[in-house]
């Protein structure tokens, strides 16, 4: 097969799995599920496993009393976002060419970079599907914490590179030197979230930025920050530094989660211009953003009245929540994020469809075989509807 008919056929591939459509020839066929249950038996996924967030959204009612299980952020998008919608509808039968640029060179101003550092597309989602088809190859592997965001390297796995899941420390963050260890000869890329998702852990910044320094100069290291909003002081924090030292990483950010754009869709990565040239041939990036999103992210980009009043609201509803567990005898991991992690007494699966029945929507999780819920932060009004379900179930 030359290169460009297998650039296709997986260019191709990325579309129907970003979709959530059956991958014909490679993913089995998905089967018909009760909209009532979390648990289903299909092909693809056996009951009581694992489901992502947008299994869980397909199959919960569209109406939630409290929509906790996909860490979004329902205190957005901004009024400057949604009035630029407004005014960019009229002339949104035009192709959106023309407010790439605006974009791009915001961020890049913002962040101090070139706008050739800079792939944008309609969330971070295309863009680590982009990584994940590009640093596959027979024999080769990719390196992630574990538990850590599985859509990169599940998505490798598709495309046949083998995943090497690293547990964490004891107090649940990535266990960098451990990550280091298992690099060999066959690894292809280091995938680092943080802060990482589902724990909301974050690691020490130097030595994350030593890690990156070291490990960079042996293979392409993947820091996905689409949380980073969320911490006190995002600048000092990111790895972005380490873009403008030259070094291998690529940074993955997004508008999905403190700016409220998780439906709006758009993301970006950060990288040098040579891995971004090559990212840009399995997405179809910039141009996947609609002319309505592009707009609302110009014009909310950095509007920080609005980012520190959202995140004043999370974290008065995160302080809720942790008041919640600690009455009801729970402990959790303290969270750097939109969502927290915390060990629950009754089966996964079991304690998130009784959760659902009472109209909230979570996730579980399995950690060191435990069971462990994760919940997002929502409206004060949604934490007090998961308070009430769960005093039911405690
Ligand atoms: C760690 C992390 N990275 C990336 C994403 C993808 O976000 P999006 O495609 O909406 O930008 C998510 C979504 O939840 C996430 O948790």
């Amino acid at each position: 097969m030359s290169n460009k008919i297998s650039r296709r056929h997986l260019l191709k591939a990325g579309a129907l799995l970003a979709g959530g459509l059956p991958f014909a020839g490679i993913l089995p066929e998905q089967g018909q599920a009760s909209p009532l249950s979390l648990h289903r038996a299909n092909d693809l996924i056996t009951p009581g496993t694992l489901l992502t967030e947008k299994e869980i959204a397909l199959h919960a009612p569209i109406e939630l009393k409290a929509r906790l299980f996909a860490n979004e952020n329902p205190f957005g998008p901004s009024d400057k976002a949604k009035k630029a919608i407004q005014e960019a509808l009229p002339k949104s039968y035009q192709y959106p060419f023309m407010f790439l640029k605006d974009l791009s060179g915001k961020i890049a101003d913002h962040e101090g970079v070139k706008e050739e550092n800079i792939l944008m597309a309609s969330g971070s989602s295309p863009l680590l599907m982009a990584a994940a088809i590009c640093f596959s190859r027979p024999g080769g592997n990719i390196i992630t914490g574990d538990p850590s965001y599985e859509d990169l390297p599940s998505k490798a796995v598709r495309f046949n590179e083998k995943w090497v899941k690293v547990p964490l420390t004891a107090d649940y963050k990535l266990d960098l030197d451990a990550m280091e260890r298992s690099i060999d000869g066959n690894t292809g890329l280091v995938y680092v979230c943080n802060p990482n998702n589902p724990t909301a852990t974050v690691v020490d910044t130097d030595r994350l930025r030593a890690f990156c320094e070291r490990v960079s100069k042996r293979v392409t290291v993947f820091v996905d920050e689409a949380y980073i909003d969320y911490l006190d002081d995002p600048a000092g924090t990111t790895l972005v530094s380490g873009i403008k030292a030259g070094q291998n990483i690529i940074v993955a950010r997004t508008f999905s989660k403190l700016y409220g754009f998780a439906g709006l869709r758009v993301g970006y990565i950060m990288a040098q211009p040579d891995m971004i040239k090559k990212l840009s041939d399995y997405t179809e990036g910039p141009m996947s953003i609609s002319a309505t999103s592009l707009q609302a992210a110009i014009a909310s980009y950095q509007d920080t009245e609005f980012l520190q009043g959202a995140l004043k609201k999370t974290i008065a509803s995160r302080d809720y929540l942790y008041e919640v567990l600690k009455k009801e005898g729970y402990s959790y991991i303290p969270s750097s994020a939109n969502f927290v992690l915390f060990p629950i007494k009754m089966d996964g699966p079991q304690f998130a469809d009784e959760m659902m029945k009472r109209s909230v929507g979570v996730r579980h999780w399995k950690l060191n075989n435990k069971d462990y819920c994760r919940v997002s932060i929502g409206r004060m009004d949604e934490m007090e509807a998961f308070a009430a379900a769960f005093k039911e179930l405690s």
